[in-house]
């Protein structure tokens, strides 16, 4: 059995500080088929994955990382894919032990993985458990057959409810993924199906719509009439009922497709949100590094036999690095904090903006019962808000 003596000390769950914290996210690229609705940096490939020189590049990146960020204390770790699922647990292992040789990694942060119920093998789940995985996050999508069918899903309903099982009996904490608003979809069907998820769930659940992405076969067979989804109308009650749900079930939303019982929301994903600093590792990473009062956005290049020529040649893979003044930092920060219940510390956003928010705009949105003051400290967006969060996001912005 695998060990990793940093990382298997079995630490109860730190607690959120409300900070931003430190995230460390690494990518794995590859899934067994490509869902006809993903446009996800992932690839199928037909001859077996060289995993250790995937290692060996991926340790090089978290060389460069640190470097890059000075050293940190790490506050989660997320392996993110494509289905990371597809990797050894040695790998997983070993990336653990890279990162925890190169940051201060803590007992008792969240480390996640991505896995997908077609990949899930008792025997490998253990072995990341082992690395120091804490918490899966599954890709269920569908509770029925025909829908999973729809969706491209390599999995049945079957093989979701063993995944979750297996991911319950091994890993302390496990949230799974659902999409909704597909095509047909009744608020009735839905609210059965969210009800029967919510019965299987632990402590948390991504609820995401069904979004038609540019350039995925969803996409032609949208263009060409062959696939209907929800109207806005039809979206707008379904998100309010799975609101409704969750809210009454105890695992309201945190943010606009997160939910979870108080305390149980993802760490990792909070440090996206609250615009914390995070390390971008693998192909197609995307990073936010800060230096003095710049931020530096980072993102490496996605194809990923190209991104490991790059990292052997150059000990990085990065193929974009943009130097983020305070006008960018303080629209990121906004994007990302009013997607959260929580909002936006308005000083931080001050401080960052140079100014207050343009008192026309913000009374317009307050009127009109799209945004709310938390105190006078914070900002955020009401329900209806959040259902148009982009203009929101752009009057505020501007
Ligand atoms: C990058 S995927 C990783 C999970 C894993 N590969 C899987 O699919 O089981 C993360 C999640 O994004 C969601 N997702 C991906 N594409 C989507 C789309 N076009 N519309 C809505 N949700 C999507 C799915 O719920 C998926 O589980
Ligand atoms: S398995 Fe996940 S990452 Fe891979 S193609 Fe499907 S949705 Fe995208």
């Amino acid at each position: 059995m695998i060990e990793s003596p940093a990382l298997t000390r079995d630490a109860k769950l730190l607690p959120d500080t409300g900070e931003p914290g430190f995230g460390v996210y690494v990518h794995w690229p590859f899934c067994a088929a490509k869902c006809p609705y993903c446009d996800f940096n992932s690839h199928v490939r037909h001859q077996p994955v060289d995993q250790k020189r995937y290692v060996a590049a991926f340790l090089k990146e978290i060389v460069n990382a640190r470097l890059m960020s000075g050293p940190k204390t790490v506050t989660s770790i997320f392996l993110g894919g494509g289905t990371p699922s597809l990797m050894k647990p040695e790998t997983v292992d070993a990336i653990m032990n890279g990162i925890s040789r190169h940051w201060h990694v803590p007992d008792g942060i969240e480390i996640t993985m991505e896995a997908n119920p077609s990949s899930v093998e008792a025997e490998r789940f253990r072995g990341y458990r082992a690395a120091g995985v804490n918490r899966v996050s599954l890709g269920v999508q569908a509770l029925n057959d025909r829908d999973l069918k729809f969706l491209g899903r390599l999995h049945d309903v079957a093989d979701a409810l063993k995944a979750i099982r297996l991911a319950r009996d091994i890993f302390p904490r496990m949230s799974f993924d659902l999409i909704y608003a597909r095509p047909n979809q009744t608020v009735e069907e839905w609210e059965r199906e969210l009800k029967e998820a919510i019965s299987y769930a632990v402590d948390h659940l991504s609820l995401y719509q069904l979004t038609i992405e540019e350039g995925t076969p969803f996409y032609g067979l949208q263009k060409a009439g062959k696939l209907i989804v929800p109207d806005g109308n039809q979206s707008a009650a379904l998100y309010e009922a799975t609101q409704e749900i969750t809210e009454r079930e105890g695992l309201p939303a945190y943010e606009v497709s997160n939910h979870a019982r108080p305390g149980a929301e993802s760490r990792h994903n909070l440090t996206y949100w609250r615009y914390g600093d995070y390390a971008g590792i693998g192909p197609g990473a995307h990073g936010r590094l800060t230096r003095g009062a710049e931020k530096i956005a980072t993102a490496t290049e996605r194809k990923p036999e190209a991104w490991l020529d790059l990292v052997e040649r150059d000990g990085h893979g990065i193929i974009d690095e943009e130097r983020l003044g305070f006008e960018q930092q303080s629209d990121e920060l906004l994007l990302m904090g009013l997607r959260l219940k929580e909002g936006v510390d308005l000083a931080r956003w001050q401080q960052l903006s140079g100014r207050d928010p343009d008192p026309k705009r913000e009374h317009f949105l307050l009127e009109h019962g799209f945004i709310e003051r938390i105190g006078n400290s914070r900002l955020r967006c009401t329900p209806a808000g959040m259902l148009i969060l982009d203009s929101v996001v752009a009057d505020l912005a501007c």
